[in-house]
């Protein structure tokens, strides 16, 4: 369904940008991938070469704008073209969530909605500068059901969420003219990953819940009473970078699995 889209992932040592990146190698495509730490970059690199697949790995401090421009000018300079950019990039809730608004100081308030934004847009901008030349690309990021919902405890990062979804909005309305499809994806929690249990276990403790509990309660809200996993986000991922969603642009696909309604 990829084959041959040259595709720069942000954060693809994480959970999501990781299972992202192996998801679009088993479609063909080419991935050039980074993060902020080289290891866990290069395992991802070393799994998807090691099946057979096409993969490069770089340090990129997806909040560093120069970094990440001379990062994709070399992504062009080699593969002569990007068709997929996917900001899976993920700060860490520990320094985030589990304290009250009211208690919360400004600085921590601020953090998830400066750094999630400003990510998304530098990555975003950069990529749409190379793909309206080609009049076609793909800009794609993550957010969470935070985005469109009401929870206790977790300070900034549901206006983080929101206003990602809200820059994928007129990211498109200004791009889409010029054949470049802007989507974002909503997942529902996905146990397997470390980032969900740093992000909820100080939430489930508060409400004096454990860990399992939690899950349990996340799992009732959705409708088939169940969560996620990763590899079924991915699936979703690769048919929106795909072309057969060339009628999918401006939207953040709901995959909370019937938690959220439309
Ligand atoms: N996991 C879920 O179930 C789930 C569900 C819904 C939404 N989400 C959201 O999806 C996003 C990604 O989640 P995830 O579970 O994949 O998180 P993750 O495993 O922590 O991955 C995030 C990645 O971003 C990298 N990163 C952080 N800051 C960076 C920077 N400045 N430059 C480059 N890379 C940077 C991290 O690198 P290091 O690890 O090297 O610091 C890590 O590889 C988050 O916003 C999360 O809240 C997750």
């Amino acid at each position: 369904m990829l084959n041959n889209k040259v595709s720069v992932v942000y954060g693809a040592g994480g959970a999501i940008g990781g299972a992202v990146a192996r998801a679009f190698a088993r479609e063909g495509a080419k991935l050039f991938l980074t993060g902020h730490h080289r290891a866990p970059v290069e395992e991802v690199t070393k799994d998807i070469v090691g099946a057979g697949g096409s993969a490069e790995a770089a340090e990129v401090n997806a909040l560093d704008e120069p970094a990440l421009d001379n990062h994709l000018q070399s992504v062009i300079d080699k593969a002569g073209r990007v068709d997929i950019s996917f900001n899976a990039v993920g700060i860490p809730d520990t320094k985030i969530v589990g304290v009250p608004l009211v208690e919360l100081d400004v600085e921590q308030f601020s953090l998830p909605i400066t750094a999630y934004a400003t990510s998304y847009f530098l990555t975003a901008r950069l990529a749409a500068r190379r793909m309206v030349a080609n009049k076609s690309g793909v800009i794609m990021t993550v957010t969470a059901l935070l985005s469109r919902t009401g929870a206790p405890l977790v300070g900034g990062y549901g206006p983080a969420m929101a206003t990602k979804e809200a820059l994928t909005r007129n990211l498109s309305a200004e791009l889409a003219p010029h054949g470049i499809r802007v989507v974002g994806l909503r997942p529902q929690a996905m146990p397997e990953t470390s980032t969900i249990k740093e992000a909820f276990e100080p939430r489930a403790k508060a409400t004096g819940m454990t860990w399992e509990q939690w899950q349990q309660l996340l799992a009732s809200r959705t409708h088939p009473r169940r969560l996620m996993t990763l590899a079924e986000m991915a699936d979703v991922a690769v048919f929106m970078a795909s072309d057969k969603a060339s009628a999918m642009t401006g939207t953040t696909v709901n995959l909370t699995m019937g938690s959220l309604d439309d």
